[in-house]
């Protein structure tokens, strides 16, 4: 079976990276670390046909993020252009550059979710892990202004050694804030976040004590606030299926208009991205090189090959996998059965307490 026959459902979700610029430098940022251009962003008018391809291919809700979606002068045309083709609309953003005018706007519009990042429970910290004075007071004021606007809050809490111990402070600050779920999510180590792992990485001990925090604290404020939890893989012994496995669920639109599997594709050197300006977003998710290239099982090498988990990780992160072996068919090694496995052990003992590498 070949990997065109063999394909996945549709997708489910769409990353729109409206922009990647962004007031703020957190060092394990997302995007990748040749950040696209102001005059290589995609118009209103081509967001608004990317909305109505993703809805006709089955995608229900759209993620609208960046860097800072705030940047964009036109967020208010660009959601409502998303909740005109029929998708569930969730804003992701650092709540730097939003006023409270333009979040009624946006709410008007139709925009259905909101998605605050904060770095720490101190101001102080979260300022400095951020990369900018001020960012702590401007998240805890548009956070009270979305629960105001009776949108439902979700506060983005990524985890690393600097701020791992303020697991049960970071809830605490989600309940005060009047959030419906709190994402405490490990950072994980592509783009930036890889450039800075040894002043990131937490130590196994302080990773064991977060884990069960977020266990007690579940059992504690269960009916309260949803509390998701995505634990470091380093420290793991099986993969995740990133992204649900690749070409499957979901699909991520750069700010110039290429289309990729996940959001960290394009640190894999030998893959081809079509671009939303000369393609439909059907074709590009049943006939892109990028697309095909892991979907399904039949690019597997050995363990993956015969693995009975094949269908359930996927081989895990494609990207992980090439980032630490050069081959990006090979296992993701943090499963133990990858022959690189004790190399990420290695990896997690090389901390560091230097000063960050800010994303700029
Ligand atoms: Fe997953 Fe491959 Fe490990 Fe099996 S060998 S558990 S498919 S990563
Ligand atoms: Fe690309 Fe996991 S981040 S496959």
């Amino acid at each position: 079976m070949d990997a065109t026959t063999q394909r996945a459902p549709r997708p489910l979700g769409l990353l729109a990276e409206l922009t990647h610029r962004c007031p703020l430098g957190c060092p394990y940022c997302s995007n990748p670390l040749a950040l696209e251009g102001r005059s290589d962003e995609l118009n209103t008018q081509t967001w608004a046909r990317v909305f109505r391809e993703a809805a006709a291919l089955g995608v229900l809700q759209v993620h609208l993020s960046g860097g800072e979606p705030g940047a964009r002068r036109d967020l208010v045309e660009i959601t409502q252009a998303a909740h005109d083709a029929g998708l569930y609309t969730n804003l992701i953003t650092s709540a730097v550059g939003i006023t409270a005018a333009t979040l009624g706007k946006l709410s008007d519009a139709g925009l259905d979710h909101v998605q605050i990042s904060i770095q720490d429970n101190e101001p102080g910290t979260a300022d400095h892990i951020a990369g900018y004075k001020g960012a702590y007071a401007r998240k805890t004021a548009l956070a009270a202004e979305v629960v105001r606007l009776k949108l439902p809050l979700t506060v983005n809490a990524v985890m690393h050694r600097a701020n791992i111990e303020h697991v049960e402070d970071m809830v605490v600050l989600a309940l005060k804030l009047g959030a419906k779920r709190v994402e405490i999510a490990h950072v994980q180590y592509y783009g930036w976040a890889l450039k800075n792992r040894a002043q990131l990485m937490p130590t196994r001990e302080q990773v064991d004590r977060a884990v069960k925090s977020v266990e007690a604290l579940r059992l504690r404020h269960h009916g309260q606030i949803v509390i998701d939890a995505v634990v470091p893989d380093y420290y793991a012994r099986f993969p995740k299926a990133c992204v649900g496995g690749w070409g499957r669920r979901s699909l991520n639109v750069t700010p110039s208009g290429k289309v990729l599997p996940c959001h960290a594709a394009e640190s894999i050197p030998s893959l081809t991205f079509w671009n939303v300006r000369e393609h439909s977003l059907a074709d590009i998710w049943d006939n892109s090189p990028a697309f095909l290239a892991f979907r399904g099982t039949d690019w597997m090498q050995e363990p993956c090959r015969t693995c009975p988990k094949r269908e359930q990780d996927f081989g895990g992160c494609r990207c992980q996998a090439f980032a630490l072996t050069g081959d990006a068919r090979a296992a993701d090694p943090v499963c133990h059965l990858s022959p690189h496995h004790a190399r990420l052990a290695e990896l997690a003992e090389a901390r560091e307490d230097a000063a960050y590498d800010y994303r700029r």
